[in-house]
């Protein structure tokens, strides 16, 4: 099968300081993804290399068959809207909107009806828990409600790949098994495919493979999670 998302041989320097050498990374159509690595080791930059928010100094990025990095920004943003959900690591959501606002823009971005985008939204959010919250504004929620809305703004629209930076990492385990519940059956229902930046072995228990980002290259395949277990993790 081919690759939905890929990177080849991503290189990224913030000024002189290298982060990421020779990274590739390619994502099949239905699987999770697990990312990790210690902090620091360029986990939150090679997503945003692989979502179009950044541009790699050397390398390219293919997404749904067409080259993204070298794209025009607002082409870039188009991509991006129809073909992927990204969940910030810091989030994102509109702060002036509300919870169930913000989850209905991409698909109002699209040309989907506000009646129709409510209901998918609340749809949604409830799944995640956090129906409750929806007319509230982002300030008037707790950061774990705001996590799950962002998670719910990525899965609404129903892309091919997602893109999750350590989307549990404000949540207890309960409600963590929610999102991750709701990302393992976007892969499994619509084929989407997911990579999952964590630290938790826990987490990325629920992925189908993982990849550790070390040294500025990702190690793949078995192993990479006793590695992460022995070295990275936690670091
Ligand atoms: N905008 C920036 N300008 C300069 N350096 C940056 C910038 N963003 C990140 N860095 C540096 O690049 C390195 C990789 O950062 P990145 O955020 O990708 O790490 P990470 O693996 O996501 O870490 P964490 O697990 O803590 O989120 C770090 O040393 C960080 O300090
Ligand atoms: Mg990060």
């Amino acid at each position: 099968m081919s690759a939905v998302l890929s990177g080849r041989g991503l290189r990224h320097a913030y000024g002189a300081t290298p982060v990421l050498d020779d990274v590739d990374l390619a994502l099949e159509p239905g699987e999770v993804v697990a990312l990790l690595g210690p902090s620091g080791s360029g986990k939150s930059t090679l997503l945003h290399l692989l979502a179009g928010l950044l541009r790699p100094d050397g390398g390219q990025v293919w997404l749904a068959g067409e080259r993204l990095d070298t794209l025009s920004e607002r082409r870039r943003s188009d991509l991006r809207l129809r073909r992927m959900g990204f969940v910030f690591q810091l989030g994102d959501l509109v702060p002036e909107l509300t919870i169930a606002e913000n989850v209905e823009l991409p698909l109002r971005l699209t040309g989907v009806r506000a009646t129709a985008a409510r209901a998918r939204a609340l749809a949604m959010l409830d799944r995640l828990g956090v129906a409750d919250h929806a007319h509230k504004r982002v300030s008037e929620v707790s950061g774990g409600q705001a996590q799950r809305g962002a998670v719910a703004r990525a899965l609404v629209h129903r892309p091919p790949v997602v893109l999750a930076d350590e989307p549990t990492g404000s949540l207890d385990t309960t409600t963590g098994e929610l999102v991750l519940e709701a990302l393992v059956d976007a892969a499994a229902a619509q084929g989407t495919a997911v990579l999952l930046v964590t630290h938790e072995l826990r987490v990325a228990s629920w992925a189908d493979r993982d990849v550790l980002l070390r040294d500025g290259r990702v190690v793949g395949g078995a192993g990479a999670r006793a590695v992460a277990g022995t070295t990275a993790v936690g670091a």
